[in-house]
């Protein structure tokens, strides 16, 4: 069998305008292409949500396909080799002279991986090239980057992707591939990737993977969720004081859907801050959200997930 390609990379935008979303952001940016200059610049924000892309399709706009190759160059601040080789790696690039343009662009993945010594390091590499290179940051959280870094670029904030816009994106794929995508799998994608476009394709091919027809079923158990009537039954069960069934449903969960105690716990809170005020009231929903709390503890801390589970399943009794 053919090894295919990544889809993230397959359909990764070729232009500004093949970004979804993110709109202010784009038009600053295509503006910054038409006058074929551009600040150092900070991109923070979730991943998956158009990031790197945006920064690749920015100097392919400024530079041309050709150009591209020799004046563009892609970082990961979180290389284990260190940041002496980072910036080794900069200072050779930087030297040379652009190909049919003034400046060069180095992207920097992950900076604020750095730490605040090496991010200093970083500022004084940012000021020896300032006539022959921009740079162009990527970060979580812009908080994590130094202040004399912040003030030296324009802040992007990327946001989330919405759910029409996942939707758009993932039908365009689907009839790309040629694939049978149900309403409902489309539904079950975009809650179980929470705004992260590169998590939804994933999701979408490890479906394609199993057929061309695409159910909500399908899409659930490849992304190891299960669906929100199961967990807010689960809840349900445990506040009702049904510990069998809610014991019989955890095994249910954990064995059809393949999830980690930390998978459901964290689903157990999406639904139970969702579940409305008659099935249970906010100010039990607030001594729920503090068990939760204590048992993702537990979990993360590496005790046994099963017992955990049960544990905090017959802690939600006690509030019924
Ligand atoms: N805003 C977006 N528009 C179009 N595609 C996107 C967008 N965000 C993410 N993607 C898709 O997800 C993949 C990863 O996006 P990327 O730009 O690397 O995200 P980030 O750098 O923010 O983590 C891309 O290859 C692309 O297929
Ligand atoms: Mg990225």
């Amino acid at each position: 069998m053919q090894v295919e390609i990544p889809w993230v990379e397959k359909y990764r935008p070729k232009s500004l305008s093949e970004i979804v979303g993110q709109s202010s952001i784009i038009e600053r940016l295509n503006s910054y292409a038409r006058s074929r200059n551009v600040p150092n610049q900070l991109y923070s924000g979730p991943a998956g949500v158009g990031k790197t892309s945006s920064a690749i399709v920015l100097a392919k706009a400024l530079f041309g396909e050709q150009g591209f190759k020799q004046n563009f160059l892609e970082l990961n601040a979180s290389d284990e080799r260190g940041i002496d080789v980072v910036r080794n790696t900069i200072k050779d690039f930087a030297r040379t002279l652009a190909f049919n343009a003034d400046f060069k662009i180095i992207f920097l993945d992950e900076a604020d991986a750095l730490t605040a010594d090496a991010q200093q390091a970083l500022r004084r590499t940012m000021e020896c090239y300032t006539k022959t290179a921009r740079f162009i940051l990527s970060c979580n959280y812009s908080s994590r980057i130094i202040e004399p870094i912040q003030s030296r670029c324009v802040i992007f904030r990327f946001s989330p992707l919405t759910d029409a816009e996942i939707k758009k994106k993932l039908s365009e794929i689907a009839k790309h591939e040629k694939l049978d995508v149900e309403d409902s799998a489309y539904d079950a994608i975009v809650y179980a990737s929470e705004g992260d476009l590169r998590k939804a394709i994933n999701i979408l091919q490890g479906s394609a993977f199993l057929g061309k027809k695409i159910t909500d079923k399908i899409v659930y158990s490849v992304s190891s969720r299960a669906r929100p009537v199961e967990i807010r039954e689960l809840i349900k069960l445990a506040f009702s004081k049904k510990f069998i069934e809610a014991r019989e449903m955890l095994t249910k969960l954990m064995y059809d859907y393949g999830m980690s105690g930390e998978d459901i716990i964290i689903q157990v809170y999406r639904e139970l801050i969702e579940m409305d005020e008659k099935a249970i009231p906010t100010r039990v929903k607030i001594d729920l959200v503090n068990v939760i709390a204590e048992y993702n503890y537990r979990i993360v801390e590496g005790a046994n997930e099963r017992i955990q589970l049960e544990a905090m399943l017959a802690q939600f009794m006690k509030y019924s």
